[in-house]
């Protein structure tokens, strides 16, 4: 857990998105490195809200390594093509021409959760955003968590859901069926793989526990079929993202958003046909999730 109160953190200034999830930080120049103190104050924000928010940031993919790597190493970045100088990059982009095309990140999720150790955290940057529309949706799963009833959360804490990227990025792609996708993804059979995380998991640096499931690519309970698991993962997929969980984050161009995938789902709206939209999307690494 952070050690710092909020009289601590003097050299930034965060003011909250909504009552539940999400802030606004300013005071921060991302063209340049950062302190220790200011990167221990925007990790101290992050334990708090979760997803915060940078405006006005005029920086490059090299700024966005170095910011990225303020918080851990670089995650691994399957099933998408990375930028050609920028391997640790992807840059998130539906052009203008797209008309009816799938998104990319159009569904509730949480980022690669199929991976053994999934990211802890996604920062994204805008380079080109439509004047209207695109925006980001982002739930919390801590709030998930502590709302349903002490049977349910009994059961969960002692069950573990099997993570596939097989829906998006499998050879039978049943989510998207035949539907035309943005972006460069590589459909494979290595994305049928399936690998078991603890359905509810506590994040370190605030003791709390949180709901790790998701219409994506959490698949099914271990030990249980796909047809025996839905109605409960069905239940607590409509659960986990009420609206009174969410928070929404407005794109400008220069705008930063760094989330939380281990206690955060997100869920990029797809409302702005005839307008592009660019971003620049880097992980940081994570830990295998534990209750
Ligand atoms: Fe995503």
């Amino acid at each position: 857990m952070s050690g710092l109160t909020e009289q601590d953190c003097s050299h930034i200034n965060v003011t909250p998105l909504t009552g539940v999830l999400g802030a606004e930080i300013d005071g921060i120049d991302l063209t340049s490195g950062l302190s220790d103190r200011v990167v221990e104050e925007i990790e101290h924000a992050f334990a708090q809200h979760s997803v915060i928010v940078f405006r006005n940031q005029n920086i490059q993919p090299e700024d966005q390594k170095r910011f990225t790597r303020m918080f851990g190493e670089f995650g691994v970045e399957p099933y998408v093509k990375t930028m050609p100088d920028h391997p640790e990059v992807i840059e998130v982009v539906k052009d203008k021409s797209e008309i009816g095309v799938k998104n990319f990140g159009g569904n509730w999720h949480s980022d690669w959760s199929f991976q053994e150790a999934p990211p802890r955290a996604t920062i994204l940057h805008a380079k080109e955003v439509p004047p209207y529309g695109g925006d980001t949706l982002f739930a919390n799963m801590y709030m998930a968590y502590d709302t349903l009833s002490s049977g349910m959360r009994r059961m969960l804490d002692g069950m573990r859901v099997m993570h596939s990227a097989r829906r998006p990025y499998g050879i039978d792609n049943k989510l998207f069926g035949t539907a035309k996708r943005s972006m460069t993804i590589i459909n494979t059979e290595e994305a049928h793989a399936e690998y078991a995380h603890p359905a509810v998991r506590t994040i370190p640096q605030t003791g709390r526990k949180a709901l790790f499931i998701n219409p994506v690519y959490a698949i099914r309970f271990e030990d249980m079929t796909e047809r025996e698991s839905r109605p409960i993962l069905d239940f607590l997929n409509d659960h986990a993202t009420r609206d009174e969980f969410t928070c929404r984050v407005r794109w400008q161009p220069g705008t930063l958003t760094m989330w939380d995938n281990r206690c955060v789902q997100h869920n990029a709206m797809n409302d702005y046909d005839g307008f592009s939209r660019r971003l620049h999307r880097t992980t940081v690494a994570g830990d295998r999730p534990s209750i």
